[in-house]
């Protein structure tokens, strides 16, 4: 085991750390004028701008030793082979399988998988075809208008992440829903706007035991009946995602209408396996392999170029170097395009369900901070909401911009085109963070617009920015379905190599199980209505006083 803090490129990274105090962006930028030429990375069809962050050359050659230290190179090697880096399931993680398109064998404990996937992707396809084409009909002939596909967590926000994203390139006739939340607002919303003659249910669940997700399919089978449809027609309107044919069946849904995939998925790794049977339905089976096409582009990358230009390792090592050398814990997504606007919520659960441990692989305490705090929203409306604390709050917040190139809609009026506006503020706010504005600017900006001194005096404070708060600017040519599987990647790879670093384990969730278990046992004694008294004060008396209220409105 190799305890990060224990290495002598992590005892290096600190000393170099306090000997850039005082260093500012500014003034790398002013001292070198290769910055931008320097630190930057092509990939996949994806570009990457890190030279506004707080490293120079040094850094970066430390940061890299650090890599090396922590065996990097052997743990990437050791995720593509299929070794169980899951060690405490035991488990391989094969998420690249699913989107390997390079005709190699990937084995799992001496059986080559790749025959299975290729069979579960043809059956997609075939399926996708059906319901695209209109020829798969519900029980009264019509062809289906709205797929809602019943899920949560990677079951749900990977595939509604991506419908969303690639939007433009929609069937025009199929309408997507996404229903996870177990508050039956969420499914009574989306009901309220379907037709049961003409929907078709697909019940995501990996594991198939998730709450949420049984009791809004057995709620959205019990609606599909009492419409009027015959039981023998629940094969045409509910079909399932999951690894577990067992507990499909004892749903009650056909498994001959079941998509499988396998253990060595991990949940928010699933996108790209049967978990992606809406994408496909949405973008159709030819735009779903360009989409396992970028991803693949992005896993070779990885696997293959030098740690120094590896995309996903120079973002995982800039993140291990503000997390743990400047205490910066919280990481802003900003993606410049509407159509990612389920992006950074899709990234918190890849993140910070993978990288939010406080323990090494062997179960002892990092000594650490690990996996940040991941949030954001599409620009420019972060701009009117929260950038304010990102210019000018206490709290340093590295950002990454994420920039398509090309508009999918290239509207313009009198002002100008939208997209170009949109531009300008992506680049405007990376500027504004990193360069901020001293009291000389601010003096002369404020002059020139006939102010005086004392009024300068009295909002100096207030009006100038100390700058230096570092980002990464992500751009591609255009947001389509190759593009969006190369960027998926790169993060899925990054949060891999953050954790091959911190010798954490990124692949298991212990932490969501405590929850799940109290839920279920919460859940019994309020159906049971009883006065409980079983837990602290606190919860007692929350759950007593819903049990009251609930009696008294009976
Ligand atoms: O939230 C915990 C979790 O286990 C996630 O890892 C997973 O994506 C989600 O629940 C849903 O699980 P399943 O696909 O088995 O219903």
């Amino acid at each position: 085991m190799n305890i990060p803090t224990k290495l002598s490129s992590w005892k290096a990274l600190e000393q170099h750390r306090a000997s850039l105090e005082g260093e500012t962006l500014r003034n790398l930028f002013a001292t070198d004028a290769q910055r931008f030429d320097q630190f930057q990375c092509t990939a996949a069809g994806l570009f990457v701008d890190y030279s506004k962050n707080l490293i120079n050359a040094t850094t970066l050659e430390l940061l890299l030793n650090l890599a090396s230290e922590a065996q990097l190179e052997q743990k990437i090697a050791a995720l593509k082979a299929g070794d169980k880096v899951n060690n405490t399931e035991a488990r391989p993680a094969l998420h690249s399988a699913l989107r390997n398109l390079s005709g190699d064998a990937v084995m799992v404990d001496a059986e080559d998988v790749m025959p299975g996937i290729n069979r579960v992707l043809d059956r997609m396809a075939a399926f996708s075809e059906k319901v695209r084409s209109g020829s798969w009909q519900g029980h009264s002939g019509k062809a289906i208008t709205d797929v809602v596909n019943i899920g949560i967590g990677g079951s749900d926000l990977g595939p509604l992440m991506a419908t969303e994203a690639l939007a433009p390139f929609a069937h025009d006739r199929l309408q997507l829903h996404f229903v996870s939340n177990v508050d039956g607002s969420h499914l009574a919303s989306t009901l309220a706007k379907i037709n049961p003659e003409t929907t078709l249910f697909i019940v995501a669940s990996k594991t198939f035991t998730t709450q949420e997700t049984l009791s809004n399919a057995h709620s959205a089978r019990n609606w599909f009946l009492e419409s009027g449809a015959p039981e023998a027609s629940v094969a045409k309107h509910f079909v399932a995602l999951s690894t577990n044919s067992d507990a499909v069946a004892s749903f009650g849904i056909d498994t001959n209408n079941m998509f499988e995939f396998w253990d060595w998925v991990g949940g928010r790794y699933s996108l790209w396996s049967a978990i992606g049977l809406s994408l496909m339905l949405s973008i159709g089976s030819e735009r779903f392999k360009q989409f396992l096409s970028g991803a693949h582009e992005m896993d070779k990358h990885f696997y293959e170029a030098p740690l120094g230009n590896n995309m996903p390792v120079l973002l995982a090592l800039l993140t291990v170097w503000y997390n743990n050398f400047y205490g910066y814990t919280s990481h802003m997504i900003a993606p410049y395009d509407q159509y990612l606007h389920r992006f950074p919520a899709y990234l918190q659960q890849l993140t910070m369900e993978s990288n939010g441990k406080s323990v090494h692989k062997d179960g002892s305490p990092v000594e650490h901070s690990t996996g940040p705090i991941v949030w954001g929203e599409p620009g420019t409306n972060g701009q009117h909401a929260f950038f304010q604390l990102l210019h000018q709050g206490t709290h340093i917040i590295p950002v990454d911009f994420i920039m398509p190139i090309e508009s999918m809609n290239p509207l313009s009026n009198k002002i100008g085109s939208h997209h170009e506006l949109l531009l300008a503020n992506c680049f405007a706010q990376s500027e504004a963070l990193m360069m901020g504005k001293n009291a000389q600017e601010l003096t002369l900006e404020m002059h020139a617009a006939g102010e005086s001194d004392d009024e300068i005096d009295r909002l100096k404070g207030h009006r100038t920015f100390t700058g230096n708060r570092p980002s990464n600017t992500i751009m591609m040519q255009r947001l389509d379905p190759q593009a969006l599987g190369a960027l998926i990647a790169l993060y899925e790879n990054k949060v891999y190599a953050e954790a091959a670093i911190w010798d954490i384990n990124p692949f298991d969730q212990w932490g969501v199980e405590l929850g799940k278990q109290l839920a279920k046992s919460i859940h019994q004694e309020i159906e049971a209505g009883n006065t409980v008294t079983a837990h602290d004060s606190s919860s007692n008396g929350l759950i007593n006083r819903a049990i009251k209220f609930r009696n008294l409105q009976a």
